[in-house]
């Protein structure tokens, strides 16, 4: 009997020094970051995890007497290794952040894992609007299909455009995008032609150019989610669509940063919107491009690094709001509001949608000290995402 309670006492010490030796560990405060490192989506993934490390690099690791440690996993951007790592991150590693999110299935994928545990989860690319309201724990930091899709419908119809054929990947963001650039161009009193749609794996883009060489629209708008864009382009031009009166538009997914060299001088001069370009003049991004090309091996920033730039950034101010606690519901609260000047921009969170507010550029393809960027024109200043109210 007094052996038992001796034992079982010191199994309770032994279990308090465990516990005491887990809380040191957890001192730091753990992000887990899912992206695509492998497979069709690499890219995207080699973006965020720059912008994330670029941000952890230029203001430390510390916050709020916190250290921060940022934990990245490869999914592949397959969405049942998406949730499998989620599930992993919160249950091994105890994170108190889930992050990433390199495609919108991903998103949805995660978005039940986020809510069960109370985590926030930091949307640093998946763009449909609808992610936001898989969860009361999701804030999304990169942008939406309709933000893009409306700003470049209206630039079109203000410029001539008439009769557009639409061209997307078919999932859910390239809906968003078809559904709001042909709302917004109708209504602007444009016609649209035909609406087409390609796979998102491993697209074969033949049958849909030669659609659009027969159809003969004015204008031809192009969805397809970041990377892949590039492919695209090498086949308009090997058929000598850039040669025809066709107008290519599209949101920066088209004319990618991180793609656009490689594309060639055929470019120059087409117009897309975006939420961020390598050219923007501030002052804080010319310091970013240079501190992400200096970490990169030369690499420039895209529209998609933003996403995980920024996303760093929020995780490290809520955790001074909230002073180092990890409350998933007071950190969502901290973010609710939150404003900042961004590479892109002045952004801020809508306290409603918990998605991001941001102006939207206009810009168009030029070639710079003979290197091609796009070069904003236009502003529509803090956009919210016209798709929490429908296309209009
Ligand atoms: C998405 O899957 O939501 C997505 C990913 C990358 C993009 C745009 C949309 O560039």
């Amino acid at each position: 009997m007094f052996v038992k309670r001796v034992t079982t006492g010191l199994m309770t010490i032994a279990a308090a020094t465990f516990a005491v030796g887990g809380a040191f560990a957890q001192d730091a405060i753990k992000v887990g970051l899912i992206m695509p490192m492998t497979g069709q989506q690499t890219a995207v993934g080699k973006q965020v995890v720059a912008g994330a490390r670029l941000y952890m690099q230029q203001v430390g690791a510390t916050v709020a007497g916190k250290k921060i440690e940022l934990i990245v996993r490869d999914d592949a951007g397959v969405p049942d290794n998406t949730k499998r790592i989620a599930q992993e991150l919160v249950v091994n590693d105890k994170v108190a952040f889930l992050a990433g999110m390199g495609l919108t299935p991903l998103a949805f994928a995660v978005a039940p894992v986020a809510t069960e545990a109370k985590i926030p989860l930091i949307v640093m690319v998946a763009a449909t609007s609808v992610v936001t309201e898989r969860s009361p724990y999701i804030v999304r930091v990169s942008f939406t299909l309709p933000q893009h899709s409306v700003a470049i419908a209206d630039w079109a119809v203000r410029n001539g455009s008439k009769k557009a054929l639409t061209l997307v990947s078919d999932y859910a963001p390239g809906v968003d995008a078809e559904t709001f650039f042909k709302a917004r161009f109708m209504a602007g009193g444009g016609q649209i032609i035909d609406s087409l749609r390609v796979p998102l794996m491993n697209p074969d883009y033949a049958p849909v150019l030669q659609r659009a060489r027969d159809s003969n629209p004015d204008t031809l708008f192009v969805f397809m989610p970041a990377g892949l864009a590039g492919v695209f382009v090498r086949q308009f031009v090997e058929r000598g669509l850039d040669k025809t009166a066709i107008r290519l538009i599209g949101p920066p997914d088209l004319t990618d940063d991180d793609e656009l060299n490689g594309m060639g001088d055929s470019m120059i001069g087409v117009v897309s919107s975006g939420n961020y370009s390598a050219s923007h003049p501030s002052p804080m991004n010319q310091a970013y491009v240079a501190a992400f090309k200096a970490a990169n091996n030369g690499l420039r920033p895209n529209f998609i690094s933003v996403g995980g730039y920024d996303g760093m950034h929020l995780v490290y101010e809520a955790m001074r709001k909230t002073n180092g606690s990890t409350n998933g519901d007071a950190l969502v609260d901290a973010m609710k509001g939150m404003s900042w000047e961004s590479p892109r921009g002045p952004i801020s969170i809508d306290p409603q949608t918990r998605d991001i507010v941001q102006n939207i550029y206009i810009r168009r393809v030029e070639k710079v000290n003979g290197e091609l960027y796009n070069m904003e024109f236009a502003t529509i200043e803090a956009m919210k995402d016209p798709g929490k109210a429908g296309p209009k």
